[in-house]
């Protein structure tokens, strides 16, 4: 089974579109779309080689159970359920629909929004759209290098993002969870810069990992860094894109994390936002707010053909 391109590097631009069904139950645009995208993905790729244009597609839960309820379900495919600290909350938004789309260059993402969106007419309303862009080194907007701690070689990246034989019904498949977080930028920058870089766990100027004596237990990559009952690390690949409107004080950061099993991803949050133990929540939570939260199913090749049939 082939993935779909979830293991992609985040990319120059992307547009991260979440769809909701104005009547669920209705198939035949979901099964249009479901059609046409490889074609449409394929001739911008072939028309535009440079441009790396790439699409994902996603459903939520109960899109899903709408959609097609004679088949058998994701195992990790349900709403995602709020998770409430102390302090911070992550909260859980609607979603039918997910569309990620990435191209080196914004006309030929925008090209891809604007076909999908076109074909599926007024089947779908918007719920959430959010055009992100690469920030000078791969940078987040609040001025860390983001991703240095992904799964670096193809045969990791696809073992941490997409599903194998543990659950040989979605082969190929993949759990997407999407989170819009939006920063306090003032109170950030009025952070002294090692201040900031023990909310992060890294250096900020050269990426470099605070080393264990300094860095703090609720610095942001220390609670994400989950281990199974081995003492192996566990991974999920992560293509964050920064995003702003500057004019309006608004600057942000679109989570993406990719995980063969949601649980892992789930684990990090439940770490950054109750905290382990409890209490230890992520000092970036104190400057960044989670405005949504939707996990979606990604389903493999074979299977969004299948989809379309
Ligand atoms: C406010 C939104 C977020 C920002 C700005 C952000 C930024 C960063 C940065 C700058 C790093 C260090 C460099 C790297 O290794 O990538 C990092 C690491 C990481 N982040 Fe985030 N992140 C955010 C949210 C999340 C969420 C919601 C999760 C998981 C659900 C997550 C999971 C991770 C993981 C697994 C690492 C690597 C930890 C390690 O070193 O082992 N991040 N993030």
């Amino acid at each position: 089974m082939r993935a779909q391109d979830v293991t992609l590097k985040p990319g120059g631009h992307a547009i991260f579109m979440v769809l909701g069904l104005n009547r669920p139950d209705e198939i035949e645009p979901v099964k249009a779309i479901c059609s046409e995208l490889p074609a449409l993905v394929r001739s911008l790729k072939g028309r535009f080689p440079k441009q790396e244009a790439s699409c994902v597609m996603g459903f939520g839960s109960s899109a899903w159970d709408h959609l097609f309820p004679k088949r058998k379900k994701p195992s990790e495919l349900s709403t995602f359920v709020e998770i409430k600290g102390e302090k911070h909350t992550a909260p859980s938004t609607p979603g039918d629909l997910f569309f990620h789309i990435r191209a080196s260059k914004m006309d030929i993402a925008y090209e891809l929004a604007a076909i999908i969106t076109y074909i599926l007419g007024d089947s779908v309303y918007s719920i959430d759209e959010v055009h992100g862009f690469r920030y000078f080194d791969g940078r987040a907007i609040i001025g860390f290098v983001d991703g240095t701690e992904n799964p670096e070689f193809d045969e990791d990246r696809h073992a941490a993002a997409v599903i194998g034989d543990k659950e040989p019904d979605f082969e190929g498949g993949s759990y997407a969870f999407v989170q819009k977080y939006i920063h306090n930028m003032n109170e950030w920058n009025n952070l002294p810069t090692f201040e900031q870089e023990k909310a992060i766990g890294r250096r900020k100027f050269d990426d470099r990992e605070l080393s264990d004596d300094i860095k703090p237990e609720n610095a942001h990559n220390a609670v994400t860094n989950i281990e199974d009952e081995a003492g192996n690390e566990i991974k999920i690949v992560r293509a964050n894109m920064p995003f702003a409107v500057p004019s309006q004080g608004e600057h942000g950061t679109y989570f993406i994390g990719y995980a063969s099993t949601f649980s892992a991803t789930r684990k990090m949050l439940e770490n950054m936002f109750i905290g382990e133990p409890i209490g230890n929540y992520d000092r970036l939570l104190d400057f960044s707010t989670a405005k949504t939260g939707t996990l979606f199913f990604i389903p493999s090749v074979e299977l969004l053909e299948e989809l379309a049939e």
